[in-house]
């Protein structure tokens, strides 16, 4: 099958487009016809091996976790879908090696839900890792409710375009930092625009009323301490990236595969409550120049990768 592989960890150099074995098909796992996936920031890290340490590698790797496409086999003991279901998914495993950026993937059943109608592949296939990773973080992890006001950092990336709309349905008020280009466009997703670093603390003072209820952050750094500072409680705090931070009282979130929590994004879609925002759609052989787009880290909502 045709896939973007790597056979050593590096910088986009180290990716090739060729051909790789075809996944073999598990007692409880499908075979997927890929139609469309995403480029997501963990994708290029695994390439440079900055998560070597908490995840075994088997070479060669086919990055990529986001999945959307049509079910080609089912394994013996699978009763969830039958060929030529449509289906999308978080195609994460505890090791990396078998990815989505290839024509054909093998997935446990635990990580697919069927894709929503009314979304195309592509917009079905930038969802799970990202939306996932918003849903858990609001959802489960600060547990937002109707009324409060919640500070999501990141606001017009991936992660937090996702972010601004479920806080939203769950009743929140949401001020989400970007930079003053994103402005516009983070409003048009239901926040009030916050910028990042300089001005962060006047303006979000003069935003926040008494105080922030959660503060979800999509981006670590300096920003953490700074946005953690306003909170009323400290601890109502989750980071996807400091891993530290349950030492504190707050939530580190390393987004799982979930069927239910997929179906719920599923149904927010269908609903018309959570819109997907693609900034650019490339073809598999392009990875490598959406890989370079998104070390830019200025990407705003997601970048498709569509799979023939
Ligand atoms: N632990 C997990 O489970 C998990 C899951 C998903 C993602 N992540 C991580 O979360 C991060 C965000 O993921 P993503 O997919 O949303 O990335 P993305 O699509 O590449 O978006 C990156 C965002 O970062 C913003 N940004 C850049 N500099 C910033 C700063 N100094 N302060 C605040 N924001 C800044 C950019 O906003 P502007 O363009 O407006 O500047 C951009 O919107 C990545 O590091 C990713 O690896 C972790």
């Amino acid at each position: 099958m045709r896939a973007v592989f790597f056979e050593s960890f590096g910088d986009i150099e180290v990716l090739q487009v060729g051909e790789v074995p075809e996944p073999k098909i598990g007692p409880d796992t499908v075979v997927v016809k890929t139609r469309a996936s995403s480029v997501n920031p963990v994708d290029w890290k695994i390439m440079k091996g900055y998560l070597d340490s908490r995840m075994d590698t088997v070479f060669p790797v086919v990055p990529g976790w986001d999945l959307a496409g049509v079910v080609e086999a089912v394994g013996a003991s699978v009763e969830e879908f039958t060929e030529g279901d449509e289906v999308f998914g978080y195609a994460r495993m505890d090791y990396v090696h078998h990815g989505t950026f290839a024509t054909y993937c093998a997935v446990p059943v635990r990580v697919l839900s069927r894709k929503p109608s009314a979304l195309s592949f592509e917009e079905a296939g930038v969802m799970p890792l990202a939306g996932l990773t918003a849903y858990q973080g609001l959802v489960h992890h600060l547990k937002v409710s109707t009324g409060e006001t919640v500070l999501i950092s990141g606001g017009a990336g991936g992660v937090g375009v996702f972010a601004i709309q479920i806080a939203r349905t769950l009743g929140a008020k949401v001020l989400a930092t970007c930079s003053s280009s994103n402005f516009d466009f983070v409003r048009s997703l239901g926040a009030v625009p916050i910028p990042y670093g300089e001005g962060f603390d006047e303006v979000l003072g003069e935003e926040m009323g008494k105080g922030l209820d959660a503060f979800f952050d999509l981006y670590g750094g300096d920003g953490l301490a700074a946005g953690r500072a306003h909170l009323v409680d400290k601890t109502r705090v989750a980071s996807v990236a400091d891993t530290t931070l349950r030492h504190s009282g707050g939530h580190y979130v390393f987004v799982r595969p979930s069927k239910e929590d997929l179906d719920e994004l599923s149904r927010l879609a269908t609903q018309g409550e959570l819109q997907v925002r693609v900034e650019h759609n490339f073809e598999l052989e392009q990875i490598p120049e959406a890989f370079q787009l998104s070390m830019g880290g200025h990407v705003r909502g997601k970048l498709a990768i569509s799979i023939a």
